[in-house]
């Protein structure tokens, strides 16, 4: 590994944020291309001076997770449509000094699912509505998918139904009515966790997908459940991965080595890297 005089860094900043496996993803990336750039964690406890810090270090960009998606956008000096329609920014890139804000949580769960089946007209239920929901909605959209959503709190489903144009479906008991061909949970859960699940994904015959996007190193019960009746089951290891690309191209200019930083983020989570404080 080097570091020098000329090292680009780029940065996560969420809080809390030692247990993130992005530094690990994007570093080895780096290094398998021989790049001079390094991936560090911060956990800022003010996102504005954050944004300041980008600027007068001149780092090359941030990721940005909870809980700042939604505040960091008004410290930006632009944002992209997509971001905008979605409410949230996760990812900031350093232009010259001017900071441009984007979306990348939907392209990660979109192309998660495309490396699996093509989500024209398919049928797909959304369980949650919160901030990752919001954004892969938009995804499943954009890709003309028949999306339905179902939340434990019906108000707060009903709106964000309504904002989207999606149908609402109805608490999690409610899925099995409508057999869904594909389940995208958002529910977050404890990722050591084996013996719960939001919903039983049994109760749903036509499911031939089930992806849960907490990020863990093994199955959740919902996925194990999914596999034994058939499914194909995506962890958010996926996910995390595809969204990286967009950041690890943005930053790079040069095409990711997913693989590579599939296996990178795979391997600390077995190893229990990131279980550690
Ligand atoms: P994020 O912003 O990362 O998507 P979030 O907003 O904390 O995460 O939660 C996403 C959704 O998970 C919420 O809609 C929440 O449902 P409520 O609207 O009823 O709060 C849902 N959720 C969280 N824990 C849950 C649980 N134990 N069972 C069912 N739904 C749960």
């Amino acid at each position: 590994m080097k570091i020098d005089a000329n090292t680009k860094l780029c940065a996560t900043l969420a809080y809390p944020n030692r247990k993130t496996t992005v530094p690990i993803m994007h570093n080895a990336g780096f290094d398998a291309l021989g790049l001079n750039m390094r991936y560090m964690a911060f956990e800022p406890k003010n996102i504005g001076q954050a944004m300041n810090a980008i600027r007068a270090l001149n780092l090359v960009g941030v990721s940005v997770s909870k809980p700042y998606k939604e505040k960091v956008i008004k410290y930006l000096d632009e944002v992209d449509e997509t971001a905008k329609e979605i409410g949230a920014v996760n990812v900031v890139h350093n232009v010259d000094g001017k900071l441009k804000g984007y979306n990348s949580d939907w392209i990660g769960a979109v192309e998660a699912l495309e490396e699996h089946t093509q989500l024209k007209g398919k049928k797909i239920a959304v369980l949650g509505a919160g901030g990752a929901s919001r954004a892969i909605i938009y995804g499943l959209k954009k890709r003309n998918a028949n999306v339905l959503l179902f939340n434990r709190t019906e108000a707060k489903g009903k709106d964000l139904a309504k904002e989207f144009g999606i149908t609402w479906g109805g608490t999690l008991d409610q899925i099995k009515d409508f057999s869904p061909e594909i389940i995208v949970s958002t529910i977050p859960h404890d990722r050591e966790d084996t013996s719960s699940s939001p919903i039983s994904v049994k109760a749903s015959k036509n499911t031939h997908i089930v992806m849960d996007i907490v990020v863990r190193k093994d199955n959740s019960k919902m996925l194990i459940d999914a596999v034994e009746n058939g499914a194909v089951a995506i962890t958010g290891v996926r996910m995390l991965v595809l969204q990286g690309v967009f950041t690890f191209e943005l930053f790079s200019k040069q095409k990711a080595p997913v693989e590579v930083m599939h296996s990178a983020v795979f391997d600390a989570m077995t190893k229990g890297v990131i279980s550690k404080e």
